[in-house]
């Protein structure tokens, strides 16, 4: 069953990202417990999984992906911690706990952040491969470059400049790619670059992933307003509080369930050249539609 798939790879990839975090006698040991109490409060560790996935697609042994799947939670964890303070989106609740900077305050929030950042490309670049040198350096091109103003942080300005405004919905689109989807696609490109794919490959795959980031996204417009807080593990109503354009707000849920159909269906459409080999990706795709959290 495609839950114990992703089980499997989301506990591989956890293993893998616990190691890589500072030890508990670490000096500075105020920020390094926020960055540890963030990475191990859990998560669905949606990112390493695809990348994984996609690793397994291509050939890729998982022992060069594996510092890259840690990175990868570790940038999008930094990027909740820093999402949640009270001048971004004030939330006070994340992945089931009280969030970062109501534990630990806002300035160490905002360290285990950047701390959480930096710990990514140290344990990229500190790790073995047995692969040729230029794929590692352009697989890491590819994640900080997704992170970036030209990704997941310039989608979380255009978010935050778009409070309060009327945005037509393909802005809206494009903040998602940015601010959502930039990760993901980086889930998907880093293998492709490790592995040294085609162009047409790393196409295919990056349509996968740009269209599975916006159904994701989309899904969790769709879940701030009719989701379960405990569930959740998140509260809900942050978006209409923080007077946010969502595809729920634009366009209502029954077009909101459509859009996020389609682009699964986009997504699913884009591994056909892979054939049965995309089997657990495309199963992915069609599973996070319906998930609750
Ligand atoms: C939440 O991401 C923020 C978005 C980009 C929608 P996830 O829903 O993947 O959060 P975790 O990692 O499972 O907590
Ligand atoms: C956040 O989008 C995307 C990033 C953190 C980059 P949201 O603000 O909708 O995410 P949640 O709902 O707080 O998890
Ligand atoms: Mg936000
Ligand atoms: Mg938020
Ligand atoms: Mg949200």
């Amino acid at each position: 069953m495609i839950a114990d798939i992703i089980k499997a790879y989301a506990q591989k990839a956890e293993q893998e990202l616990f190691k890589s975090l500072p030890d508990k006698s670490c000096q500075q040991k105020t920020v390094c417990d926020a960055m540890a109490y963030s990475v191990e409060a859990g998560g669905k560790r949606l990112r390493p999984v695809i990348m994984l996935m996609t690793a397994k697609m291509l050939g890729l042994s998982e022992d060069n992906v594996m510092p890259f799947a840690a990175a990868l939670e570790m940038i999008h964890t930094y990027s909740l911690i820093h999402d949640d303070l009270p001048a971004m989106d004030n939330d006070d609740l994340r992945r089931g706990k009280p969030t970062n900077h109501i534990v630990y305050g806002e300035a160490m929030a905002i360290l285990a952040g950047d701390g959480l950042l930096n710990l990514a490309a140290e344990t990229v670049s500190d790790a073995s491969y047995s692969i040729p040198s230029e794929r590692v350096l352009k697989a890491v091109c590819e994640l900080f470059t997704a992170s970036g103003t030209k990704g997941m942080i310039g989608g979380q300005v255009t978010d935050i400049e778009s409070e309060g405004k009327k945005i037509s919905l393909d802005e809206l689109r494009a903040i998602h790619l940015k601010k959502t989807g930039m990760l993901i696609r980086a889930a998907g490109r880093v293998p492709c670059a490790l592995f040294g794919a085609d162009e047409k490959i790393t196409a295919a795959i990056t349509a996968y992933c740009d269209n599975l980031g916006v159904a994701f996204q989309i899904c969790d417009d769709l879940l701030d307003v009719y989701g379960d807080s405990a569930e959740l593990g998140k509260n809900v109503g942050s978006d209409e509080a923080n007077d946010k354009s969502t595809y729920v707000s634009i366009c209502g849920k029954e077009e909101a369930e459509r859009l996020m159909a389609e682009h699964t269906r986009l997504a699913k459409e884009s591994l056909a050249c892979f054939g049965e080999k995309a089997a657990e990706l495309v199963s992915l795709a069609e599973y996070l539609t319906k998930r609750k959290n």
